[in-house]
């Protein structure tokens, strides 16, 4: 492809360390945006028709090898978009040597992740707006135990288990939103922007913007091919998911302790030791936080790889594909196989401690007129002297020696400590439709 100007062939040590077969899978999108190019091409008269129509032939046969699974690529291959033209020249001939006219790997290989990622971000929508109905549904189904909500991993206020979970939802409807928007600044076609400066020829970029389904071609051609600001914005949204994800993993893995004992993984979730034959283990989730951390790494490497580039493309940019593909491949599998785990789990969780309505008992005594630091003093010294009794034991002695306007009446249960503010179904409801609204 670039042979004219070396009177050798490139060693096998620049081969194997240069060449890199993760944008194989963009051969699809290379075939989709080798057709907007010709067919652009043709409409401007650049190209005369019969060549546009054997080019467009070449690749369409191309197009149907790759989807048949049968397009093969060679050793020779430096990169999909040099495999697809030594394709093209096998099939139609000489004739194939004029598809690159007007263009350049640096704007092709820009174009080729945004339609890829554009695509993908569409999915991850799917997936995370799936994921955060799921949680509506959980809660619907087994969300209405009280549990004790945590901060500092100590039990703190009664909840419905509901809020717990609904939680994670709002986080994975704000995860699926992220990547939404950002299909917006995918939408810009990077094509005819050319090597760094554009083409001298009379290209159209707006032709093969609308025929790609841009909103509109690049503004500027250095940017147009040498950022990557969208691969790792998407690097993100897949890290900040994956962040979220993993934070539920490390509860799963607590709940699913027989300390906790919160719930049961179906067989079918969880997996075994090889040498203790009592062990079910939590694995899917231990790998969500695992993953995560490859994850907030791919999001590095892709801010690394830009820092040091001057403008516009240098060949580090190659390496955003093994990234953002990683990240992306990662979520996508980690949201069924977490999603099926809490959606086969038993749900037992016990009732929470009732210290943990040592707060309601505190507000019981502002709504007498206490101020609050008072009131909390009086309740921290009766939690004290009960030693690890519940609240509830306290008798009229106790209550009234800790503050003299204390009564029985004032300690409420778990349950009536766990309802308060909106129902736990309004909730869910909520999040049910803002996720049917984000796929919507
Ligand atoms: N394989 C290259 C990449 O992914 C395509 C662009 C190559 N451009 C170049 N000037 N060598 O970045």
């Amino acid at each position: 492809m670039w042979g004219g100007r070396f009177s050798e062939p490139p060693s096998e040590a620049l081969w194997r360390f240069t060449v890199d077969h993760s944008d194989r899978r963009l051969l699809a999108d290379d075939i989709t945006g080798s057709l907007a190019h010709v067919a652009m091409l043709g409409e401007t008269g650049i190209l005369e028709a019969e060549a546009v129509a054997a080019i467009t032939g070449g690749l369409e046969s191309i197009g149907e090898e790759a989807d048949a699974g049968k397009f093969a690529f060679v050793a020779s291959d430096e990169d999909v978009h040099s495999a697809v033209e030594r394709r093209l020249f096998e099939l139609i001939g000489e004739v194939a040597g004029q598809l690159h006219t007007g263009r350049s790997r640096n704007d092709q290989v820009a174009l080729d992740i945004r339609l890829y990622l554009r695509r993908a971000a569409a999915e991850r929508v799917a997936d995370l707006a799936a994921f955060g109905s799921l949680m509506a549904e959980l809660s619907d189904t087994v969300g209405e135990a009280v549990v004790p909500s945590y901060t500092h991993v100590q039990q703190a206020q009664p909840i419905r288990l509901g809020r717990h979970l609904l939680a994670y939802g709002w986080m994975a409807a704000r995860d699926a939103e992220r990547f939404g928007d950002l299909i917006k600044r995918l939408n810009v076609s990077p094509l005819g922007a050319g090597a760094v400066a554009g083409s001298g020829l009379p290209i159209d970029p707006s032709i093969t913007a609308a025929t790609l389904g841009f909103t509109r071609p690049f503004d500027n051609s250095l940017d147009a091919v040498g950022s990557r600001d969208l691969v790792s914005e998407y690097a993100f949204c897949c890290a900040q998911a994956m962040t979220h994800l993993s934070r539920l993993a490390e509860d799963i893995v607590l709940w699913s302790t027989s300390e906790f004992g919160w719930i049961t993984l179906d067989d079918a979730y969880a997996t075994g030791s090889s040498a203790m034959p009592q062990k079910k283990n939590p694995d899917i989730a231990e790998l969500t936080r695992g993953k995560a951390a490859a994850v907030a790494a791919d999001l590095a490497t892709l801010l690394g790889i830009q820092k040091g580039t001057p403008l516009a493309y240098n060949r580090d940019l190659q390496e955003d594909k093994r990234a953002v593909f990683h990240a992306d491949d990662t979520l996508a599998t980690a949201l069924p196989a977490l999603g099926g785990l809490l959606a086969s789990a038993r749900f037992h969780p016990p009732e929470p401690d009732d210290r943990t309505v040592a707060l309601d008992v505190a507000e019981a005594l502002v709504k007498k007129g206490v101020p609050f630091r008072e009131a909390h003093e009086a309740i921290g010294r009766l939690v004290a002297g009960l030693e690890g009794d519940s609240l509830s034991s306290a008798d009229a002695e106790e209550l009234s020696s800790a503050h003299p306007l204390l009564e029985a009446s004032d300690v409420p249960t778990v349950i009536e400590a766990a309802d308060r503010g909106t129902t736990l179904a309004d909730e869910s409801a909520r999040l049910r439709e803002t996720c049917q609204t984000l796929t919507g």
